[in-house]
């Protein structure tokens, strides 16, 4: 059907029709909000970079949890900002690690809100690479074990999801492996499966403090020139046992997600990460941009793409405005 007969204004010249015909719906359901934990007590550390989000203690980590979940937010994700970093991350796996306390006072205060942890070594490591470091590169194998003992420790504190970011080869594997060992085959593993070496990671980095102090990711993260190196990336992470695949950033990378969801038929998530958030808010501060149609029309578009869940920083911002509509 052409022009005349077929007109597509037609079904756009009111908003009934518009919300008839709308094929992506964004919900809160689909966002997931990143936390930043860190010790002490009523610690609110401002994120330069971040307007809106902050390193925070336990105690002021829950009431902005609790603010998230009242808005329909289903899962938040946990970083750690430890006391002490040594060349082995120690403080990632042990059993008063940060993001431990932080899950089990989470898990105890709101036990309906999934809590999901990240687990890698680089906010844990003195030389912040997401893997242990041999005569200066980075020993693949050597980490899985470390990987796999944060990973179960946060098992043990209580998480309900673990997600691994570190993208050592095998690592999915080798934590499904010990969470089975260890009585806990009922926690699913959100796996950052095509994740790329991406500049937008800037702003995290700083939240973090999580930055490499010599070289970059480039031999673990992948190439944003390669698209089909992430289904072969995605395809491992599936054999090894993944429950949700992730694909990060979101936004530069919308034909990864894609070409995922078309390969796979395993729930995909995707992150929109620190850069793309801290784009939108500068250019809204500047008055350049409309900070929240701009906000709607990304996480929209992520969806639009085929992710199934959004991991997000806008998560609390669109879903007041989701609740609002
Ligand atoms: C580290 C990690 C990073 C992010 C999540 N986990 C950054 C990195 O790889 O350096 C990025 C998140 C963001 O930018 O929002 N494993
Ligand atoms: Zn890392």
């Amino acid at each position: 059907m052409l022009f005349p007969d077929y007109r597509p204004r037609r079904m756009r010249q009111n908003d009934a029709f518009r919300r008839m015909i709308r094929e992506t719906a964004l919900t809160a359901d689909d966002l997931i909000l990143p936390l930043f934990a860190i010790g002490g007590k009523n610690i609110r550390n401002p994120i330069a970079s971040m307007p809106g989000h902050f390193q925070l203690s336990v105690d002021n980590l829950v009431k902005t949890a609790r603010d998230a979940h009242q808005l329909g937010v289903p899962a938040v994700i946990l970083f750690g900002v430890p006391d002490r970093k040594d060349p082995l991350a120690t403080s990632a796996y042990a059993d008063d690690g940060i993001v431990q306390r932080a899950t089990r006072t989470l898990k105890d205060a709101l036990p309906d809100l999934a809590v999901i942890t990240d687990v890698c070594l680089c906010q844990y490591t003195d030389h912040g690479h997401c893997g242990c470091v041999e005569d200066g590169c980075i020993d693949n194998d050597a980490s899985l074990d470390l990987i796999a003992r944060t990973a179960l420790s946060h098992a043990k504190a209580g998480a309900d999801m673990v997600a691994p970011s570190d993208m050592m080869d095998g690592r999915v594997a080798e934590i499904r492996e010990a969470l089975d060992e260890n009585n806990f085959s009922h926690v699913p593993i959100m796996a950052y499966s095509a994740k790329y070496c991406s500049a937008y990671y800037g702003p995290f980095r700083a939240a973090a403090d999580s930055a490499p102090k010599f070289g970059d990711r480039r031999t673990y993260q992948m190439d944003p020139a390669n698209a089909l190196e992430a289904i072969r990336e995605v395809t491992l992470d599936v054999e090894e046992g993944a429950d949700i695949i992730m694909v990060k950033p979101a936004l530069p990378y919308l034909d990864i997600i894609y070409r995922v969801r078309q390969e796979f038929d395993l729930p995909v998530a995707a992150y929109n990460v620190s850069g793309e958030f801290s784009m939108i808010k500068a250019a809204e501060q500047m008055g350049w941009l409309d900070g929240p149609r701009v906000m709607m029309e990304t996480l929209t578009a992520i969806k639009r793409a085929g992710a199934d869940m959004i991991l997000t920083y806008f998560a609390v911002d669109a879903a007041r405005l989701l609740g609002t509509k």
